[in-house]
């Protein structure tokens, strides 16, 4: 049992329909404690026909391959005898009451669609307790007896903090950030390298007509795992993480060094989020342009990344997580993350998951730099 403070006075306790046979969780109101409560049946998920409505959200920045997890959980879901149903635009549409039944002919056609067809939103009002409370009431008011949440790091703790409160919950890995913890690769990375990897091949090309020092900037976050991984894979000459301290002279020297290695071009690959990034390098490359001997030019790519449609691999591993995810609500498992850890889909307690960062592997940070040469 869980308590929180009130949103209400009254106290209420949802109706269940005749068709759920048994609870998963119930939210009640103590009105000795004066306070909300989570009961959680002992049964709970012990056996899939015990769990007959479940529902599925997308939330934080969207991820090419989402589509592909929403309809694997739809249709492995369908696949287990029970009602789906989808959310819209993330916890906030959880907090509202926003969902909807989905059937199999509602998720055809989207598998090879980038972004998500609920819609996804960062929502505040989750990290609060008590939109936490709206959302297991309005949980409860559609009978709904399982949760999948198709996200990365904010997303995850919200379904930790749900799943803390006694609803079933599983997640599934999706950031084009791969700073997850809890799965070696997220959906959407592996098609938002490729998008970035478009990009370089191609500034390489007019950056070698011109003799010119080109930037690149990627999105990421505070995780230099985009930038890092499209600088090894599409031959940056020079990549500034968030991770590694940036000097702007030293990489002045690297792009001056590639021209006397006899180089026609030179790249650097910048995350977003490290100290010197496409703004704060560009500003100083201008402001010592006499002196470094060399102007840059730059592109941000920003949301061109998250907007792909989804290639083969992100389509089959968000296939196979939300399956995993559906699969193990039907075991009776719940409070985990789905992800892919060693090759194989793994389960990872959500306790483990919330608030943590996955390392960057600094071992490819001097595999960049030699390869650079
Ligand atoms: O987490 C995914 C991500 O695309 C980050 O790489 C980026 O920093 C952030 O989301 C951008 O968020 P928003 O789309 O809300 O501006």
């Amino acid at each position: 049992m869980v308590c929180g403070k009130p949103p209400t006075a009254r106290s209420e306790r949802a109706d269940r329909s005749p068709h759920t046979g048994c609870l998963a969780s119930t939210l009640g109101y103590d009105a000795k404690e004066n306070c909300f409560f989570v009961a959680v049946s002992p049964d709970v998920g012990a056996r899939e026909d015990l769990m007959k409505r479940i529902a599925v959200l997308t939330s934080g920045g969207d991820a090419p391959g989402m589509n592909a997890a929403i309809r694997a959980v739809v249709r492995t879901g369908i696949h287990h005898g029970w009602e789906m149903y989808g959310v819209r635009q993330g916890y906030e549409g959880l907090i509202n009451g926003n969902m909807t039944p989905m059937t199999a002919r509602d998720v055809s056609g989207i598998l090879q669609q980038g972004g998500t067809v609920l819609g996804s939103a960062r929502c505040p009002d989750f990290t609060t307790e008590d939109g936490r409370l709206k959302a297991l009431r309005a949980l409860n008011q559609n009978d709904i007896e399982g949760l999948v949440v198709i996200g990365g790091n904010g997303s995850q703790s919200g379904a930790h903090a749900l799943s803390e409160m006694g609803f079933p919950v599983v997640g599934v890995a999706s950031t084009i950030d791969n700073d997850l913890y809890g799965s070696e690769i997220t959906i959407g990375v592996d098609t938002a390298l490729n998008i970035a990897l478009e990009a370089i091949d191609r500034l390489k090309v007019t950056a070698s007509s011109h003799q010119r020092a080109f930037l690149v900037e990627v999105m990421g976050r505070n995780c230099g795992y985009l930038a890092l991984m499209s600088g090894i894979a599409g031959g940056a000459e020079a990549v500034s993480i968030p991770e590694v301290e940036t000097n702007p002279e030293a990489l002045a020297q690297e792009l001056r060094s590639s021209y006397q290695r006899g180089k026609s071009h030179a790249i650097i690959v910048v995350a977003e989020g490290a100290k010197y990034n496409a703004d704060e390098l560009l500003h100083y490359f201008d402001k010592h342009r006499d002196r470094l001997g060399f102007q840059l030019r730059a592109t941000t790519l920003g949301h061109v990344q998250r907007g792909g449609a989804p290639g083969a691999f992100d389509r089959l591993l968000a296939t196979r997580l939300g399956a995993a995810a559906t699969d193990t609500l039907a075991r009776g498992e719940h409070g985990v993350l789905m992800g892919l850890l060693r090759g194989e889909i793994s389960a990872t307690p959500l306790e483990e998951v919330a608030g943590k960062t996955k390392e960057l592997d600094m071992g490819l940070w001097e595999l960049a730099e030699i390869l650079a040469k």
